[in-house]
């Protein structure tokens, strides 16, 4: 007999859009229940996000994401995967986070499996050069994103060997850490949203059908919606209502594979907005 991963122990846990705070959420989600997690948090950039502000002093932003990171740590299953998606930051003011973060959590006790660079392909829209053909003080524009993969406790994740999706060519191209990808267009409202292509991508070469995936900084729903997509369970968490009323449609638009029928999402908020608690009654 194949092993099994564990499945979802509570249908009131995951096929959730829940909207509420990263960390209290994670806390309410049970021990090693999570085959994949993939974020991209916000950035500290100061974008104009509904609900929350992206600007704190860069040690208290590095200190709330370790706790975020902490949080995760615990809900992951062995072999469990973490996905981090960062973007570098401004041209002039070049903060390298994509370091800070990895070594933060590597120090959290995270085994970095390797980083992926997402090749935006937007160099035909660039305004900036610095100076102009002189080594005075040229730019580098950032055309690319950062997509950093680690894993708790052990390189393998468990699972069953009928339930893999992915194609051999697929697997072939995957595995070229070089992925060409352009961004999202359709922004909804959204500053940042996932482009659905990189999010299968991911979904397919890290996790089995049936598995949990889960973005704790969800935004328009793009992981939740490509999971289910691909018959995989899954949790959103944002703390804005706007945007998990958008990730609650498109999730409840996506269409499961017949052989892994999962089910629609439920729309809920968390109990008790400043801590751990138990996820409210749906709202819908
Ligand atoms: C970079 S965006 C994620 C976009 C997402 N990847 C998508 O495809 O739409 C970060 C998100 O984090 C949310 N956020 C900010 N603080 C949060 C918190 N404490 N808990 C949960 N979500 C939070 C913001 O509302 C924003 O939607």
């Amino acid at each position: 007999m194949p092993r099994r991963t564990p499945g979802p122990r509570s249908p009131r846990v995951f096929d959730r859009i829940v909207e509420g705070d990263a960390i209290a959420v994670l806390d309410s989600v049970p021990e090693a229940s999570v085959h994949l997690a993939i974020t991209s948090p916000p950035y500290n950039l100061r974008l104009p996000y509904r609900g929350y502000t992206d600007d704190r002093p860069h040690d208290e932003y590095l200190a709330w994401l370790g706790d975020v990171w902490r949080a995760l740590y615990r809900v992951l299953v062995p072999g469990g995967r973490f996905v981090l998606n960062v973007a570098p930051t401004s041209i002039k003011n070049f903060r390298p986070i994509h370091h800070d973060l990895s070594t933060d959590l590597r120090r959290l006790g995270y085994i970095m499996r390797t980083e992926i660079i997402w090749y935006k392909q937007t160099m035909g829209r660039r305004t900036a050069w610095g100076s102009w053909r002189s080594p005075s003080n040229p730019h580098i524009v950032p055309s690319w994103e950062y997509v950093l993969v680690f894993s708790k406790e052990q390189w393998k994740l468990p699972g069953d060997p009928t339930a893999v999706d992915i194609a051999a060519k697929e697997f072939e191209t995957f595995s070229d850490g070089f992925w060409a990808i352009p961004p999202e267009r359709r922004r909804a409202g959204h500053p940042a949203p996932f482009p659905e292509a990189l999010i299968e991508r991911l979904v397919k070469f890290y996790s089995y059908r049936g598995n949990v995936v889960i973005d704790m900084f969800g935004g328009t729903g793009t992981v939740a919606a490509v999971a289910r997509r691909l018959g995989r369970h899954y949790l959103h968490i944002d703390s804005s209502s706007e945007y998990c009323r958008q990730a609650f449609e498109r999730t409840r638009a996506a269409r499961p594979p017949a052989e892994a029928p999962i089910p629609p999402p439920v729309l809920a908020v968390l109990a008790g907005a400043a801590g751990p608690g138990p996820l409210a009654a749906p709202v819908d």
